[in-house]
Parts: C-alpha cells; sequence; structure tokens
C-alpha cells in the first residue's frame, strides 16, 4: 500500500513539533506494516499557487496553474491512503495547509479520494487543546470520499518530550491502528457527509440547481440514478 503524508509546518524537520508527531507515526506504521510505502511531503517551500477562485476546477478535472500542488494532488489520487497534519495556528490549520486545501476544491466536488483510508492531525502548544485544527481537516478529508477516521490532536510539549508511552503516544497509535484498518477496509470506514452538506439528499431534494451546480459531475448522477433504481426495486418487492 502506498502512504502519502503531507504537513504544513513552516518550521525546520527538526524544530517541528508537526514533524517530530509525524516520526512517531512513521515509526508505528512501519513497524506495523513494514511492506508499506510511505512517503511525507513537505508544503512549506512548494511553488503552489493561491487560488484565484477562476473555477476551472468547477468543470474540469484540472487547474490554470501547473504548479506543484497539481503533482500532489495527482499523487494523493495514487496513493491507497492520505494523511494532513497541520500545525494549529489561531485554533485552525495554518494558512500553509489552507492555501494547498483550497487548490484541493475538485477532490471535493468529486470526491475523488473514495476508496481510500484517511487520517487528519494536528499539533498545538497546549495539550489541552481542542482538536479544531484536526476536526477541520477530518471533515475535508471526508468531504474528498476518503474513509477518514477519527481526528487526532497532540499538545507540541509532549510531542517534543515525551510521545512514547504517554496518553498522547498511546492516541497517536491508536489512530495509526485505525489508519490502517481504514486503508485495508475503506468500505468499512464511510464517511457520513461533507462539512455538514448531504450531497445525495441535496441531489435528489433539488434536482436541476444540482445538475447545474455539479454539471460536469457524472458520478454523482450515476450514484443518484442507483438509488433511485433501489428505492423503485424496494417499493417494488412491497
Ligand atoms: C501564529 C501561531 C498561532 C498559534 N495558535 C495556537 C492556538 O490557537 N492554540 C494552540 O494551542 N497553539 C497555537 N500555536 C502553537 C502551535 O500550534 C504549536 O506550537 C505547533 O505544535 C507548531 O507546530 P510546528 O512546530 O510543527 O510548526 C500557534 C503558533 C503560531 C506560530
Amino acid at each position: 500500500m502506498k502512504i502519502i503524508a503531507i504537513h504544513s509546518s513552516p518550521r525546520p524537520k527538526n524544530l517541528s513539533h508537526t514533524a517530530v508527531m509525524l516520526s512517531a507515526l512513521r515509526e508505528h506504521l512501519t513497524t506495523r506494516r513494514p511492506e508499506w510505502d510511505y512517503e511525507e511531503v513537505a508544503l512549506w517551500g512548494l511553488d503552489i499557487n493561491v487560488c484565484d477562485g477562476n473555477g476551472r476546477c468547477f468543470r474540469r478535472d484540472d487547474c490554470v496553474f501547473e504548479d506543484e500542488a497539481e503533482t500532489l494532488i495527482q499523487r494523493m489520487l495514487e496513493a491507497d491512503g492520505v494523511i494532513l497534519a497541520s500545525p494549529n495556528y489561531c485554533a485552525n490549520v495554518n494558512s500553509t495547509m489552507m492555501k494547498f486545501v483550497e487548490r484541493t476544491t475538485r477532490l471535493s466536488h468529486r470526491r475523488l479520494l473514495a476508496g481510500k483510508g484517511a487520517l487528519a492531525l494536528s499539533t498545538s502548544a497546549s495539550p489541552f487543546e481542542s482538536s479544531h485544527a484536526a476536526d477541520y481537516l477530518r471533515r475535508l478529508l471526508g468531504s474528498y470520499g476518503a474513509s477518514v477516521v477519527d481526528a487526532c490532536n497532540i499538545g507540541s510539549p509532549i510531542v517534543v518530550y515525551d510521545y512514547g508511552d504517554t496518553n498522547h503516544g498511546v492516541a497517536l497509535r491508536a489512530h495509526v491502528d485505525s489508519f490502517i484498518e481504514a486503508v485495508e477496509a475503506p468500505q468499512d470506514h464511510i464517511p457520513d457527509g461533507t462539512f455538514g452538506i448531504d450531497i445525495r439528499a441535496s441531489l435528489r431534494d433539488h434536482p436541476e440547481f444540482a445538475r447545474r451546480l455539479f454539471r460536469s459531475d457524472d458520478r454523482y448522477f450515476a450514484t443518484q440514478d442507483r438509488e433511485q433504481q433501489e428505492a423503485q426495486k424496494h417499493e417494488a418487492s412491497e
């Protein structure tokens, strides 16, 4: 299996709490699944243009910019499991992550990561910080259609000094275990929605509007047609 972990700390690897957390993750993952291919990508310093809202990705599977965001999206599509990790800045993901996230909008619109396992992580200065940033990334990965497991925030002082057998170390390893399960059996971890919008219900209740909004996306309509056929079969058999 191919795993890609993308993180957005702007700090050098030896100082970054997020990178330290990912080292602990990597150690556990490669112990449990030594045959898996794991790669880590730092977003900081990559050539990624800010989305200018031109809307091309609403209609097509590409972008006006040909930069490293596009290469990275391609690598996510080729992976079996995707991990997103961000430092918590002002109770959310940092702008380095957000700049990349905006460029991935088509993954959400077309649910292009369906069938892949996913995990969302964050680090924060406070070990008591709630996991807003990681929760956001979890919902984002769900909107991509990925089989995403529970999000995990790790308080950075603990990441750096004591991630071994502490609660945080145990929590991180438990999340990695769930992630392994989701990669191996994505059908058991289907996400429940996308940012609170039930796209299937929208298609059902407002078909004309939804058709215009997602006009290039046949996959939604295939799902909708299949569901309608199943409902009709069910009604007929009653
Ligand atoms: C601009 C900025 C805003 C931050 N906001 C928060 C915050 O709201 N809550 C928190 O617990 N930590 C906050 N932090 C601390 C970082 O989340 C924490 O140190 C993180 O682990 C840094 O990750 P890194 O070392 O991988 O870059 C902030 C740090 C910076 C630089």
